[in-house]
């Protein structure tokens, strides 16, 4: 398995910080997003990948940020698939990003 991942985040928030804060879970863990972040934002800003590569096993973290290179696929908990970058987060949802250990 492909080990370059951490789980650092890749995305630093640095304005905007007083928006509402929106309760979710990735991997099982409690998280938190703000009202308005898209699902990449909400994941990035915790930690370094949205999923991993199905035939590579090499983290992934979106690429267009636009909707047209389908690189932002994220599992939820139920099995669907999400593209991260335009869909935004909402409370209550069960993100799976597939790292190692998760
Ligand atoms: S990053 Fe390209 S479709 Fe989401």
């Amino acid at each position: 398995m492909a080990s370059n991942a951490t789980n650092h985040a890749l995305l630093h928030r640095v304005a905007e910080t007083g928006r509402v804060a929106v309760p979710f879970t990735l991997d099982g863990e409690p998280a938190s997003a703000l009202a308005g972040d898209t699902v990449l934002t909400a994941v990035l800003t915790q930690g370094s990948q949205l999923r991993r590569n199905e035939f590579s096993d090499m983290p992934r973290a979106g690429f267009c940020m636009m909707g047209a290179c389908q690189d932002c696929w994220i599992a939820t908990a139920e099995g669907e698939r999400l593209r991260a970058c335009s869909t935004f987060i909402a409370p209550g949802m069960e993100l799976v990003t597939g790292r190692s250990g998760a």
